[in-house]
């Protein structure tokens, strides 16, 4: 048995859920029962489709790596922000989906009251040490009607929750390995972002955080 593992589940609050906005709530340890079933094919993902580094329509590299699986992955280079059937990397299709991560998307959604979730892409973001990722809204979906599910595993993060305005002053919200963040509705163009991340060694993740989100983007 792992200890590591055995103790950090066992001195973790049982699951549950903080509402943070109308239709916003972080579902906390929601993902430890699925880290076991999301590990092996999250690691088949990378290696189809290693993590890089891109730059903004702005030019500037982002301080996080990302990669994608799903019929679409979200991409960013000199000509803007959107989705691709294709990753630029290898020309080759986005890896499928794992069905352990569809699984978590659905039941997530549905515990945070949005039924019938189904994604169909997975941005996959990996923090280092000092990586963060600056206020935004998700806004390069098709439409708005599905909600975001956005699993954390690895290093503590300090997410920012902020409003429908860039101005709007954010919610500070520690996520943990596990935790599981959810918002639609009437929140779903939420302006959010994630602070530097700390030094630090996760038990199971290693040196760095990782961040799946689960959307529906076509
Ligand atoms: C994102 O908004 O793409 C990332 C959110 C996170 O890493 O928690
Ligand atoms: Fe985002």
């Amino acid at each position: 048995m792992n200890l590591d593992l055995f103790d950090e589940a066992a001195s973790r609050q049982p699951p549950r859920a903080e509402q943070i906005g109308p239709q916003t709530v972080v579902l906390r340890a929601f993902a430890l029962p699925f880290v076991d079933a999301l590990l092996p094919p999250l690691r088949a993902v990378l290696k189809a489709a290693p993590f890089r580094r891109m730059t903004t329509p702005g030019g500037q590299s982002m301080s996080v790596a990302l990669s994608n699986c799903g019929t679409l992955g979200w991409t960013t280079d000199a000509h803007g922000y959107r989705y691709t059937g294709l990753d630029p990397l290898t020309g080759q299709p986005w890896p499928d989906l794992p069905e352990s991560f569809l699984r978590l998307g659905a039941e997530a959604a549905a515990q945070a009251g949005f039924a019938d979730f189904r994604a169909d892409a997975c941005l996959i973001n990996r923090y280092v040490p000092g990586a963060r990722m600056s206020l935004h809204q998700d806004r390069d979906e098709q439409d708005f009607d599905a909600p975001i599910v956005s699993v954390s595993l690895g290093l503590p993060a300090m997410f920012q929750m902020g409003g429908l305005q860039r101005s709007d002053r954010p919610l500070r919200v520690p996520l943990l390995h596990g935790d599981v963040l959810v918002w639609g509705g009437v929140d779903r163009l939420r302006f959010h972002g994630v602070l530097p991340l700390r030094e630090g060694h996760h038990p199971v993740m290693g040196p760095q955080r990782i961040n799946l989100t689960l959307r529906k983007a076509g």
